[in-house]
C-alpha cells in the first residue's frame, strides 16, 4: 500500500555516503525489490554502488553482516552484487506493515570498514481475500420487513495496501443488498439488507454468494456461502385444489362409502399448514346424509342416498388451517339412479261388468304407471299374458287401456281374470301387476236348443185323454231369464185338424200330453212341431219335429168282406156235382182294420150241413170240397165259418156261407126257394128296393146340404179359432165331439186293407173283392146271374152311406 514501488522490479539504487558515521562507516546504499524474487535474482550491484573495487572486495573479504538470523540477501564478492538467497515473503516478514526493509552491513577487513546496505521489499498481490468461515446460516421470518439488516463476516487480505481487501460483491441479490460502512478504524462493516419480503412458499431456502475482492493486480477474490432459511409466517390460507368437485354415487350405497376426496393446500408449514375440513351447509340436510374427514377430506355416506328424493346435492366444504385461514369449495354429487322402484299400476277406472255383446276395443279399464326411478329404469312397458280376448293400448304418457280385442261369449267364459304385468327396462328389470276379475255379462244370443233333433214317441191306441206320451227338453246356454225355456205347441193340421186338439204341451216342462183318445185305424202317426222359446228379449226360439206313433190295439173283429152277409138277397156259390176233391167251392174275404198281430186272421168251420164235405182253408179262407161230391148230397149246404184274429184277447166274426150242389140253375132255384125266410124276402124285395131308393135320394141331397153348412161354418169357426189365438185347448173337432151338430163327416179315410189271400205275410192292398167272378142270386129278379166287375173297392168308403149301392 505504500506507493514506494509501483509493484515492479525495477531497482533503485539510492546511493549515499554517510560521513558522520563511526568512522568506520563509509557509505550507505538501499535498494528496493519486489517480495517472491527467485533465488539467485540480482539484487544489486553493491560494488559499483560503494564504489569499491572486486579485488577489495576478494582482499577486504568483504561478507554481510545483520542481527537477524534469517538472512535473505547473499554477496557475491567475484561479481561485487547481492543476490536473493531464499524466498522472501513481505507479508511474513513485515506482517501488515507498510514499510518493509531489509537492513543489513557488509563489512570489510584491511581495512576494517562496513557499509550498511537496505532492501527495502515491495508488496505484490500474493494474496487473495479470505473469510474466516466458508458458510454462514440465517434463520429468516419471511414475515421480516424491509431494511432488516444482517451483519456478514468480513474478509482479509495478507496484502496490503492496494492489494488487500478492496470491496465486496453479494449475489444473486433478488432479496438482499450489500451494504459496506467504513469504520474509523479503516475496517469495513459489511451488512445485507432486505430489500424484498421473502416468501417461504416460494422458496424457503436462499443460498447466496459473498464475494470479496481485493484491488492487487491480478485482481483475487474469496468467497463465502450465505445459507438462509425462511422461516414460516401463516401467510397462507388453505386453497382447495378446485373450486369445485364433481362425484356421482348410486342410491343406496352403502353407508360408509367414500364419495369423495377433497384436498386443499396449504403453503404454509405446521400448523400453519394443518388443515382442518368441514361441510358448512346448514339449511338442507346434507349433513345428515355426508360426512368429511376432518383430516383427510374423504367424503363419505353417513345417511341414505334416494335418487327419487334428491338427484344431486351441493356440498359446501371449507378448509381451514390452524391460523383461522380458510377456503372452500363446492362438492356437487350426482346421484345414479338405481332400478329399485317397482312400476306402481294405478287403477283409472275400471268397469266390473262387461256385456258379452260388446264390439271389440271397447275399453274395459284404465290404468296409469308410475315408476319413480328415471331413464331405462323408468321406462314401464305393460302386457297381458294370458291367452284371453284382452289387449293393452298404450296411449299417452303412460296411460293404458284396457280393450277387448275379439268378441265375447259368456257362454264360454263367463268370468276372466286379466292379469296386467308391468316391467321397467332396468337391469334386472323390476316388474308388478295387477289382476282384474271381469264378469261377462249374459245376452241373449243363444237359442234354445232341444236335446234331439227329433222325437219319436209311441202312444198305444185307446188311451185316456190327458195322458202324458214323453216330454221334449231344449237347454239353452244363455244365463237365467234368457235360459228360462218355455215350450209351445206349433200350429199345424193333422188330416185337416187342429194338431192342439191331438196333443197338447206343457209350457214349463214340456211334457207331451194326449189330449184325446187315439184309435189306431183312424190315424197311425202324425208328426207336429214343439217350438222351444226363452225369455230373452227379444226371444229367440227353435223347433224340433216330433212325430207320434199310434200303436194297435185289438179293438176291432175282423170284417167279413165276402161272402156278403144280407138280409134279402141270396148268395150261394154252385158247386157242381161233378166237382173233384179239392174243387175250390168260395173264399171267405175277411179283414181286420187292426194291424200285424191283430189282423192275422184264420179261419176254421164252426158249423156245416156236411162237414166231410167241406173244409175251410185256415189262413186263406179257401172253401174246398173234401170228397167226391155225390148224388146223395144235398143240394143246399150252409157252412158257418168263424173268422178269428190273432189279437190278445182275439176277437172273431162268423159268416154264413150257403153252397148250391147242383148241376143246373133250376135246380139250385127250386131248392133255394124252398127257404122259408126267402119267400118272405122276396114278398118284401120290391117294397125295400122302392123304399132304398127313396132313401138313397134323400140322402144325397141332404149330404149336399150338409157339407155346404159344414164348410160354411168352419170357415167361421176357424176365423174365431185364429183371433183369440189360445194355445193348447184340448177340444174334440166337429167330428167327434159332434159339437157342431152335424155327425157328418167331412172327411173321408183311407183304410188299409189287409186281405187274406195269406194272412200271414199280412200284405195289403186295397181290396178287389170283385175281382172275383161271383154268382149273386137275387129270387126276385128274373133269376139270371150278373156278372160284376166291380174295380171299385167298397173298403175306399166305409162308412160312406153309399156303400148301400154296393148291397144288393
Ligand atoms: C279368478 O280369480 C278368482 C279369485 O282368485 C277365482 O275364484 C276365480 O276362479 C278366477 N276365475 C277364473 C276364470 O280363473
Ligand atoms: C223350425 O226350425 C227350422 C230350423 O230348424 C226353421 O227352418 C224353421 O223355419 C222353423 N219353423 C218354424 C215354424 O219356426
Amino acid at each position: 500500500m505504500e506507493k514506494i514501488s509501483e509493484g515492479t522490479m525495477s531497482r533503485q539504487v539510492l546511493l549515499f555516503i554517510s560521513l558522520f558515521s563511526l568512522g568506520l562507516v563509509y557509505g550507505q546504499v538501499s535498494y528496493s525489490i519486489p517480495e517472491e524474487m527467485t533465488k539467485g535474482s540480482l539484487v544489486g550491484n553493491i560494488a559499483q554502488d560503494l564504489g569499491l573495487e572486486i579485488k577489495r572486495l576478494v582482499a577486504g573479504k568483504a561478507k554481510i553482516y545483520t542481527r537477524n538470523s534469517d538472512v535473505y540477501v547473499e554477496l557475491n564478492r567475484e561479481r561485487g552484487v547481492l543476490l536473493v538467497k531464499e524466498r522472501i515473503d513481505r507479508e511474513a516478514l513485515c506482517t501488515e506493515t507498510a514499510l518493509c526493509a531489509l537492513h543489513f552491513q557488509i563489512i570489510l577487513e584491511n581495512p576494517m570498514e562496513f557499509y550498511s546496505v537496505a532492501v527495502q521489499i515491495t508488496d505484490i498481490n500474493d494474496n487473495a481475500p479470505t473469510f474466516e468461515k466458508s458458510e454462514m446460516k440465517f434463520k429468516i421470518s419471511e414475515s421480516a420487513i424491509v431494511g432488516a439488516k444482517f451483519v456478514l463476516d468480513r474478509a482479509v487480505d495478507l496484502d496490503v495496501g492496494i492489494n488487500s481487501v478492496h470491496g465486496y460483491d453479494l449475489k444473486p441479490s433478488d432479496n438482499f443488498a450489500l451494504k459496506v460502512h467504513n469504520n474509523a478504524d479503516g475496517n469495513k462493516n459489511v451488512e445485507m439488507v432486505l430489500q424484498k419480503p421473502l416468501d417461504r412458499e416460494k422458496q424457503e431456502q436462499i443460498s447466496l454468494v459473498l464475494t470479496a475482492v481485493d484491488g492487487g493486480e491480478p485482481q483475487m477474490t474469496g468467497t463465502m456461502l450465505i445459507l438462509i432459511t425462511v422461516l414460516d409466517v401463516n401467510d397462507n390460507a388453505p386453497v382447495f385444489t378446485q373450486p369445485t368437485y364433481k362425484a356421482t354415487v348410486t342410491e343406496n350405497s352403502a353407508k360408509g362409502t367414500v364419495v369423495a376426496t377433497v384436498t386443499a393446500r396449504d403453503a404454509d408449514q405446521g400448523s400453519n399448514g394443518k388443515i382442518t375440513y368441514s361441510i358448512t351447509n346448514t339449511l338442507d340436510s346434507v349433513r345428515k346424509i355426508f360426512e368429511i374427514n376432518e383430516e383427510n377430506g374423504e367424503v363419505s355416506l353417513i345417511g341414505d342416498i334416494d335418487f327419487e328424493r334428491s338427484k344431486y346435492y351441493q356440498i359446501n366444504l371449507l378448509a381451514s388451517d390452524d391460523g383461522g385461514l380458510t377456503d372452500s369449495c363446492k362438492l356437487i354429487v350426482d346421484v345414479q339412479d338405481v332400478n329399485d322402484n317397482k312400476p306402481e299400476i294405478n287403477i283409472m277406472s275400471k268397469s266390473n261388468v262387461i256385456s258379452e255383446d260388446a264390439k271389440p276395443n271397447t275399453v274395459v279399464t284404465m290404468i296409469n304407471i308410475e315408476d319413480l326411478d328415471s331413464g331405462e329404469n323408468g321406462n314401464v312397458k305393460c302386457f297381458v299374458i294370458e291367452n284371453i280376448p284382452f289387449s293393452l293400448k298404450a296411449s299417452t304418457n303412460n296411460f293404458y287401456s284396457l280393450v277387448t280385442d275379439s268378441e265375447l261369449d259368456r257362454e264360454r267364459s263367463s268370468e276372466y281374470n286379466i292379469t296386467v304385468t308391468c316391467s321397467d327396462e332396468g337391469v334386472p328389470s323390476l316388474s308388478s301387476s295387477v289382476t282384474l276379475t271381469l264378469q261377462i255379462s249374459d245376452v241373449n244370443d243363444n237359442a234354445p236348443v232341444f236335446e234331439r233333433s227329433s222325437y219319436e214317441a209311441y202312444i198305444v191306441e185307446n188311451n185316456t185323454p190327458g195322458l202324458s206320451v214323453f216330454t221334449v227338453k231344449a237347454r239353452d246356454a244363455d244365463w237365467n231369464q234368457n235360459a228360462r225355456v218355455s215350450y209351445i205347441l206349433e200350429d199345424s193340421s193333422v188330416n185337416g185338424v187342429p194338431v192342439s186338439s191331438y196333443v197338447s204341451v206343457s209350457a214349463d216342462s214340456g211334457v207331451i200330453h194326449a189330449v184325446r183318445s187315439f184309435d189306431y185305424e183312424q190315424i197311425k202317426d202324425f208328426h207336429f212341431r214343439v217350438k222351444a222359446q226363452d225369455g230373452g228379449s227379444p226371444p229367440l226360439t227353435s223347433n224340433v219335429t216330433v212325430k207320434i206313433l199310434i200303436q194297435d190295439q185289438n179293438d176291432n173283429p175282423p170284417q167279413v168282406l165276402y161272402p156278403v152277409q144280407t138280409g134279402g138277397s141270396m148268395v150261394a156259390e154252385m158247386v157242381p156235382r161233378s166237382a173233384d176233391v179239392g174243387y175250390l167251392v168260395t173264399k171267405v174275404v175277411a179283414v181286420d182294420v187292426d194291424s200285424g198281430q191283430n189282423a192275422w186272421l184264420s179261419y176254421k168251420l164252426q158249423k156245416a150241413t156236411d162237414r166231410a164235405l167241406f173244409e175251410v182253408g185256415l189262413q186263406n179262407g179257401e172253401i174246398r170240397t173234401i170228397r167226391q161230391v155225390t148224388d146223395k148230397d144235398a143240394v143246399k149246404q150252409r157252412l158257418t165259418v168263424i173268422v178269428e184274429d190273432n189279437g190278445q184277447p182275439s176277437r172273431s166274426a162268423t159268416v154264413v156261407v150257403n153252397v148250391a150242389v147242383a148241376d143246373s140253375f133250376p135246380e139250385v132255384l127250386s131248392e133255394f126257394t124252398d127257404f122259408p125266410h126267402d119267400k118272405e124276402y122276396n114278398d118284401n124285395l120290391t117294397f125295400y128296393l122302392v123304399l132304398a131308393l127313396a132313401v138313397v135320394s134323400f140322402l144325397f141331397i141332404t149330404c149336399l146340404v150338409v157339407i155346404i153348412s159344414v164348410k160354411i161354418y168352419r170357415w167361421r169357426q176357424s176365423r174365431v179359432l185364429y183371433q183369440s189365438n189360445l194355445p193348447v185347448i184340448p177340444y174334440y173337432p166337429p167330428r167327434y165331439s159332434d159339437t157342431l151338430g152335424t155327425g157328418t163327416l167331412q172327411h173321408v179315410y183311407n183304410y188299409e186293407v189287409c186281405r187274406t189271400t195269406d194272412s200271414r205275410k199280412s200284405d195289403c192292398k186295397f181290396g178287389r173283392a170283385g175281382s172275383q167272378n161271383v154268382l149273386i142270386m137275387d129270387p126276385s129278379s128274373t133269376g139270371t146271374m150278373q156278372r160284376i166287375q166291380n174295380e171299385k173297392s167298397i173298403l175306399d168308403e166305409p162308412d160312406s152311406p153309399l156303400e148301400v149301392s154296393y148291397v144288393m
